[in-house]
């Protein structure tokens, strides 16, 4: 049966390690697994995302284009993967438009929430990590890792409402999530994963 799983959090929280790890895992269980993420996941996507996170534009740009981005994931990779029955994990998805351009930039959650509609229709991950930590923690764990793009540059004050955000978005709709204490060390976060998915009978 399809799974579709989201990995969300600020930027240094771990999404992308413990996503390798699940996706090997999954992969050494014999799933099919589709590993994308967002913005991205196309080459059109993938385009999009590399203005998106290097040119200047004004909120509502942003997140036309993300949405653009996610619309063409949806259709070319997303809902064929999960008509065939893979498991899709993906480094991001719609709660991050919610926390970076909603409660990060200060754009307008009811138009995020329309272009959500129009984009999606009903689709949501079936689940969603969200791995939560302070900014400060995170930011420690990114300086020395690599150059930082537009988002990574914003300071501790823009992290904050970016968790706050996705604080939001799980209060709003908390069965789909499971929430993460990502400042723990990472076996202890895999075994949170873990034990989330073991929860639902998936593992
Ligand atoms: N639980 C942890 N404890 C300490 N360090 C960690 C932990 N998890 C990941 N790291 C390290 O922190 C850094 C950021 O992790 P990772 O790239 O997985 O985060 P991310 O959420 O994908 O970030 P981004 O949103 O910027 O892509 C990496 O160097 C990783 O090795
Ligand atoms: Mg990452």
């Amino acid at each position: 049966m399809s799974r579709f799983i989201s990995f969300e959090g600020i930027d240094g929280a771990g999404k992308t390690s413990h996503l390798d790890a699940l996706e090997s895992q999954l992969r050494q269980a014999g799933h099919d697994v589709v590993r994308t993420r967002e913005p991205g996941g196309t080459p059109l996507a993938e385009k999009l995302r590399e203005s998106v996170l290097h040119d200047a534009m004004d909120a509502l740009t942003e997140s036309l284009l993300v949405f653009a981005a996610r619309r063409d994931h949806l259709v070319q990779v997303i809902e064929p993967a999960l008509a065939r029955g893979a498991w899709v994990l993906s480094d991001r998805f719609t709660d991050a438009t919610f926390a970076y351009q909603g409660a990060g930039r200060g754009f307008d959650l009811s138009v995020l929430s329309t272009l959500e509609k129009w984009v999606q229709g009903q689709r949501q991950p079936d689940l969603t990590f969200l791995f939560d930590l302070p900014p400060e923690v995170a930011a420690a764990r990114l300086s020395a890792a690599r150059q930082p793009d537009r988002f990574e540059a914003q300071d501790t004050a823009f992290f904050e409402r970016v968790r706050a955000g996705y604080q939001a978005r799980l209060r709003a709709d908390a069965q789909r999530f499971a929430l993460i204490d990502a400042s723990a060390n990472q076996a202890e976060v895999a075994r949170q994963v873990d034990a989330a998915l073991q929860s639902r009978g998936w593992l």
